[in-house]
């Protein structure tokens, strides 16, 4: 079984985005840069934040973070959205998901530029995606895709079975794999017998948050599993596939952590850098 190291190839690309970015700073004398809004005080997202911070930082970004507090009204953060748009300093706007009850996720997500959508979420983007025109990406999907490339060159005629169909992963991830030719079966809670579409699967991509879901029986002997899941249980952190167990029959499989995660963030920084590009240009 192949180990898909997420880590090592993220840092790869990391690597190659930093070199980009010094290029950029060398012949623009500019530098892109990321605004991160995170409104409350959770705690999963407070740490994703200074990930992607930390991450944007290394390869050389301009890295911001606004932060409020959940108390904040909506009408100030489309507001400070509006601003960003028009502030040529900043290249990618993200804000930090969820949002608090009485902030209107839509009205946030439509009011950044889709120039500026680091994460790929405005209907612009969304539609360009599903149109099969050029887009920026969700990140995590992006991930995963790069990490299904790396070791399937030719995707062509493959059948790929996505569980979840969340806006940020399972609905993109699915455009992702049709423009590559995939046969994609989109499946979800209300999915009968998940386990025998996915033994129908060349390729799995789990992203539906219940831990350890899909089991050793569930998946063919030879296919690439891809773990998006983070879940937190009494025994740590644990994605939503039976590592110890699919591990056995997988031809190649994502660890969690060290999988999807890391790929997640490395895109986002390449999100910015191609937003800054795309601007400039
Ligand atoms: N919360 C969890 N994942 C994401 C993501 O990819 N983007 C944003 N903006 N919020 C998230």
């Amino acid at each position: 079984m192949i180990l898909i190291d997420g880590k090592k190839e993220a840092a790869e690309i990391r690597e190659k985005l930093k070199k980009e970015v010094s290029q950029i700073k060398k012949e623009k004398n500019q530098v892109p840069g990321l605004t991160v809004i995170l409104i409350g005080d959770l705690a999963p997202s407070q740490i994703y934040v200074r990930m992607k911070e930390k991450a944007a930082i290394e390869v050389g970004l301009k890295s911001e973070i606004i932060k409020y507090p959940d108390s904040i009204d909506e009408k100030s953060v489309l507001d400070k959205i509006s601003e960003l748009n028009k502030d040529n300093s900043v290249s990618g706007i993200l804000v930090q998901l969820p949002l608090p009850k009485h902030i209107d996720k839509k009205k946030v997500i439509g009011t950044i530029s889709p120039n500026k959508d680091v994460d790929g979420f405005h209907p612009h983007n969304v539609g360009n995606l599903s149109s099969g025109y050029e887009s920026i990406v969700p990140c995590t999907p992006l991930g995963c895709y790069l990490l299904i490339k790396k070791y399937e060159k030719n995707l062509s005629g493959k059948k790929a079975v996505v569980i979840g169909r969340s806006n940020l992963n399972g609905k993109p991830m699915t455009q992702l794999l049709l423009k590559e030719n995939c046969t994609v079966t989109i499946t979800h809670s209300k999915t009968k017998d998940l386990k025998s579409e996915c033994l129908k699967a060349d390729i799995i991509v789990a992203a539906v948050g219940i831990p350890e879901l899909v089991k050793g029986d569930w998946v063919k002997k030879d296919s690439i599993v891809i773990d998006v899941g983070i879940n937190k249980t009494d025994k740590g952190i644990v994605g939503d596939v039976a590592f110890d167990e699919v591990s056995k029959v997988a031809k190649a499989l994502t660890p969690v952590p060290g999988g999807v995660g890391p790929m997640t963030i490395a895109c986002l920084l390449k999100n910015t850098i191609n937003c800054f590009k795309k601007i400039y240009n």
